[in-house]
């Protein structure tokens, strides 16, 4: 049915009311964040969802595009409603057990999601923080599995410890199946909206310049590990010497550490507008910007702590190796820079001096 946005909306409430709450299956939310949705035409909106469709399906049935490799059964196990199957197998993992904080869209803005600091991740950026793979790419499987089994410590995340390992690839598999559909559709919204690329759209272009690149990101790092997995060297040993040695490279000026973490690691560093690279394009020069661009996203802007170390809460993980991954290559999608040598050029610490910076960290909160 083709009828203006406005009267869609008022469909759907209505059929909403007329079925008792809960039959119309549940769809993927358009991601309109920071786009005023009136600047976008009910033709370019058609265009976008249908081809989107076409090549992701819908919640309740996923499809893969052509070369695209995911696992057809896993996500056929993590997606649609909660149920289990003739032979007692699990259906519906996403919806049972992630919706709630990371929405239908895995958008980040479930029902639970504004009571929450930090906010559940917004899969559809491809952006992670705790992964052990250089700047800019993707986590590998390992990683998702880890943040999975583990949770993130100190936020909202839970451990999905008791989960069987099977019901965890699934979850994997959506995760990465949300996270290339969610890179296409930014494609594809900078081609239609920004470019106002001619309607219809062709598919073979979307492929091969949104969907097929993001897809291949997420190969890539398993492809080539000793191209895309942090390399550290062997590490020193943790004793007096070393944590002398890092509290002086972690106060020195070229490492910055002080700037946000202060010059104990207790957080208080004079840097404190920090935010998180999807909360940055809410805040406007004046207030009263910031509140006129409040109306443009799904959730209030929210500021990003830097970690105080004493509490000996990492969210990546706290064992040596974890810590290292942070300081080598910063944290994605937030200010926190990388530390390490990367890409031909010398970084701030050596591999070793970031060793070092470790074990100062680690025995702050060992202090406690
Ligand atoms: C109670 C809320 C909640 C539930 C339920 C939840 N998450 Fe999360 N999740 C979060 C929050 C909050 C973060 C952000 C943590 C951070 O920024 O460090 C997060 C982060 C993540 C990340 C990003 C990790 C990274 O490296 O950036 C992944 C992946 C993830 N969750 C997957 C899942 C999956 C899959 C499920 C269901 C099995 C799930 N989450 C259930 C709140 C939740
Ligand atoms: C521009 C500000 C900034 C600078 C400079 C900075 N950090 Fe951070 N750091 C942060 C923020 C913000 C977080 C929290 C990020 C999050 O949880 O999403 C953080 C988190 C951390 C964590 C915790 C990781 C975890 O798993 O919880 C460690 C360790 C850390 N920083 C070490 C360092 C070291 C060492 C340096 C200097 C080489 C440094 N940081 C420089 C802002 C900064």
């Amino acid at each position: 049915m083709r009828c203006p946005l406005v009267a869609r909306a008022f469909f759907i409430i209505l059929a909403t009311f007329a079925t008792g709450c809960a039959k119309a299956p549940p769809s993927f939310r358009l991601n309109l964040e920071g786009r005023n949705p009136e600047e976008i035409s009910l033709a370019q909106y058609e265009a976008i969802d249908l081809t989107l469709t076409k090549l992701f399906g819908t919640p309740d049935e996923p499809t893969i595009p052509a070369g695209v490799d995911l696992d057809l059964e896993w996500l056929q196990a993590a997606a649609g409603p909660i149920a289990s199957d003739a032979d007692g197998r699990q259906r519906g993992l996403f919806r049972q057990h992630c919706v709630a904080c990371h929405g239908i869209s895995g958008d980040g803005a479930g029902p639970s999601a504004a009571m929450l600091t930090p906010y559940p991740r917004d899969f559809r950026n491809g952006v992670f923080k705790w992964t052990s793979t250089v700047a800019g790419a993707k986590p590998t499987r390992d990683d998702l599995d880890r943040t999975l089994r583990r949770g993130v410590p100190g936020t909202a995340m839970p451990s999905f410890m008791r989960l069987p390992d099977e019901e965890i690839e699934s979850l994997i598999e959506y995760v990465q199946y949300l996270s290339i559909r969610g890179e296409t559709e930014l494609h594809l919204i900078r081609l239609v909206v920004d470019e106002d690329e001619y309607l219809p759209l062709d598919i073979d272009w979307v492929m091969d310049d949104g969907l097929l690149p993001a897809a291949e990101s997420w190969q890539r790092v398993e492809q080539d590990p000793g191209r895309y997995l942090i390399q550290p060297p062997p590490e020193p040993p943790a004793d007096a010497a070393s944590i002398e040695l890092g509290h002086r490279l972690y106060a020195s000026k070229d490492a910055q550490c002080l700037k946000c973490h202060g010059p104990d690691g207790r957080g208080d560093g004079e840097e404190t507008e920090i935010y998180d690279d999807w909360n940055k394009p809410k805040k406007g020069v004046t207030p009263e910007q910031t509140k006129d661009l409040a109306f443009l996203y799904t959730l209030p802007i929210q500021k990003l702590l830097a970690r105080d170390f004493r509490e000996g809460i990492f969210r990546g993980g706290s064992s040596p190796i974890d810590l290292y991954r942070r300081v080598d290559v910063g944290i994605p999608g937030t200010p926190m820079p990388a530390a390490g040598p990367a890409g031909g050029t010398a970084g701030v610490l050596t591999p070793t001096d970031i060793w070092h910076v470790v074990h100062y960290i680690r025995s702050l909160a060992n202090d406690q």
